[in-house]
């Protein structure tokens, strides 16, 4: 027996709005039934350019909610607003998939999961980039080959981007968008959270963004596990993977990932005697191939906990975490300090 299509609005029909109403439209058990923009006009051409007619669209999230009674909303706004959304959705009593970052203050974060714990609707924050056959794959052979706990984790992203949109205004561009993924990654492959951080971010003198587009981090986790971050939005030449290219560093050995290929594990076998470095074994394990990609694979994930009942990957109390890594690198950049992370 095929099971009831789940009904959608989605908030925001900006550029990943549109890539969230095809997602929606794609998946055989979700399907669009309302959108709503403060700029009607781009809610209004979102909807023609789906070829989605007898929908609602319009300016208004309660007016939408009460006309349509949808099963879930989507949040595609921008992070400063997030919270606008979020918390009206939820006391309205429907459940929210909301993209990254939660928002940008652990004020209005708080405030977000408070409105889901009052209302009993689940939050869950898209960290789409989770949702990779190759990234399981690594953090699989961390736990099979490298060994936990993790001591090291490193990861590089440099790429080289000429942005629009919101983007622009963001004053630690690169830690709030980008870093919000990369951190999320760090804590889902290691299994651990975050203590303290010191970073700074800046400026190389050719940027071509107002906001910091590069910055250096070093996070404490857990299990004294230490993860460090570099990165830069204007970095040309010699790109990283949208993914980073990561190095993680066990009792047994040490993992690489370019972000785009296998993952290849270097487990040491002891030194022949005589000898000063280790032998080494190469293992790889190959992509996990049941995880679907990207938003299909975080949009798979939502609708299973709202069949299911159970907690998904991103849900708001564990996702307020990967925010309070960026939050905390934001703080730390700006007061000069070492900042302790704070998950209360
Ligand atoms: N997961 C990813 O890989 C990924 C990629 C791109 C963007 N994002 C995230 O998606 C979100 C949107 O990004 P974008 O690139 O589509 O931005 P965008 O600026 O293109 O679109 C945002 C849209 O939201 C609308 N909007 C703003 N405030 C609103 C409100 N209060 N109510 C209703 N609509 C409102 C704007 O009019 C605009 O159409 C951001 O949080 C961004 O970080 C995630």
């Amino acid at each position: 027996m095929s099971r009831p299509t789940l009904r959608a609005i989605v908030v925001g029909a900006g550029g990943l709005g549109r890539v969230w109403i095809e997602t929606i439209q794609d998946f055989e058990e979700t399907e669009v039934v309302g959108i709503v923009d403060v700029r009607p006009e781009a809610a209004e051409s979102a909807a023609q350019d789906a070829e989605l007619s007898g929908i609602h669209v319009g300016d208004n999230l309660i007016e939408a909610l009460d006309e349509v009674h949808p099963d879930f909303v989507v949040d595609v706004t921008i992070p400063s607003v997030h919270h606008e959304v979020v918390i009206p959705s939820l006391e309205w009593g429907v459940p929210v998939l909301g993209e990254k970052p939660m928002t940008d203050s652990l004020e209005k974060a708080r405030a977000m999961v408070a409105a889901s714990e009052r209302s009993g609707k689940l939050y869950m924050v898209s960290q789409s980039r989770r949702f990779d056959p190759n990234l399981f794959a690594f953090r699989e052979l961390i736990r099979r080959d490298a060994g936990l706990p993790l001591g090291i984790l490193n990861a590089d992203f440099y790429i080289g981007h000429h942005m629009e949109t919101f983007r622009h205004g963001l004053e630690h561009v690169l830690l709030l968008d980008m870093g919000v993924h990369i951190f999320d990654k760090a804590r889902f492959i290691s299994g651990e959270e975050p203590v303290a951080v010191y970073c700074e971010d800046f400026n190389p003198s050719w940027s071509w963004l107002q906001g910091m587009s590069s910055a250096s981090a070093i996070f404490e986790m857990t299990s004294n596990l230490r993860f460090t971050f570099s990165g830069s939005w204007v970095s040309e030449g010699h790109h990283t993977s949208w993914q980073s290219e990561w190095r993680a560093v066990g009792p047994d050995g040490t993992v690489t990932w370019d972000g785009l290929t296998e993952p290849v594990a270097e487990i040491a076998l002891a030194p022949e005697p005589g000898t000063r470095l280790s032998q080494f074994e190469s293992r790889t394990l190959g992509a996990i191939p049941e995880v679907e990609q990207q938003f299909a694979g975080s949009l798979r994930e939502f609708v299973r906990a709202l069949r299911t009942g159970e907690t998904p990957m991103g849900e708001c109390h564990d996702n307020i975490k990967t925010l309070a890594m960026a939050l905390g690198a934001i703080q730390s950049a700006e007061t000069g300090q070492r900042v302790p992370i704070s998950l209360e």
